[in-house]
């Protein structure tokens, strides 16, 4: 049970400030009673405003294609942020919601976000390893000799990179065409498929991620998403 203004507010409605007008105007009911008190004590699910029911009070998880030039950091002084492309409402939430791991600015694809710390921490987890796929696109071509040696070298365990002392874990590298290749890795280091493309010569010119565990991107167009169940599964 949750005060009623702390919930509305929490939900992103309004401020509690603002919740008590909208219950002295006979906007909002708890069981279809007009609810009487900011501080009365509820259910999320007892709840409607405007006979409406709330909206996903449990929490949120969805799929997102990220579109270039979004950013997934809260900081507004960094551009467009993923957050932008949600429901205003969903913006002023508490907790807020936030994305599993982060896609740079210029990377398209998939990304998780969610207001559900614990799935957040059990994704990222090292431990979890979930395989995250992209379709790398390179600046030039890469011959056949070298395409085969990369295979070797990011399946083997041994690539380091720079700046870095522990080696890149397994990576399974599947060539498309001369210059785009698919990478599935179970780890996500800053910048890591760009530096491991970086690592032998060559520079990744798009960045697209379309797999996240069992989770895939499908038909989502690009700027748009989803809602997932809570209990979606990743494996
Ligand atoms: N690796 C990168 O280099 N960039 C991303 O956004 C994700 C993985």
């Amino acid at each position: 049970m949750r005060r009623l203004d702390q919930l509305l507010s929490n939900l992103g409605y309004c401020s509690r400030r603002e919740a008590r007008g909208w219950i002295n105007q006979e906007m909002v009911k708890i069981k279809g009673v007009l609810a009487r008190d900011a501080d009365q004590r509820c259910n999320e699910s007892d709840v409607t405003v405007e006979d409406q029911p709330l909206d996903n009070p449990d929490g949120l998880l969805l799929i997102l294609n990220k579109p270039l030039g979004h950013v997934c950091s809260h900081d507004i002084g960094e551009g467009a942020r993923v957050y932008d492309l949600l429901p205003e409402r969903w913006q002023r939430r508490n907790p807020i919601v936030t994305s599993v791991g982060r896609l740079d600015q210029d990377t398209t694809g998939l990304i998780l976000l969610t207001d559900q710390s614990m799935l957040v921490h059990k994704l990222t987890s090292p431990k979890h390893k979930v395989p995250k796929v992209y379709r790398a696109t390179l600046d030039k071509e890469v011959n056949e000799a070298e395409r085969n040696a990369m295979v070797i070298l990011f399946a083997s365990g041994n690539l380091l990179l720079s700046g870095e002392t522990e080696p890149c874990l397994k990576a399974e590298l599947k060539w498309l065409t001369g210059t785009a290749a698919e990478l599935t890795i179970i780890e996500g280091r800053y910048h890591q498929v760009r530096r491991m493309f970086a690592s032998q010569g060559y520079t990744v010119t798009a960045l697209h991620r379309t797999r996240f565990g069992s989770l895939e991107l499908g038909e989502l167009a690009l700027g748009t998403w989803r809602l997932l169940p809570l209990n979606q599964s990743f494996t």
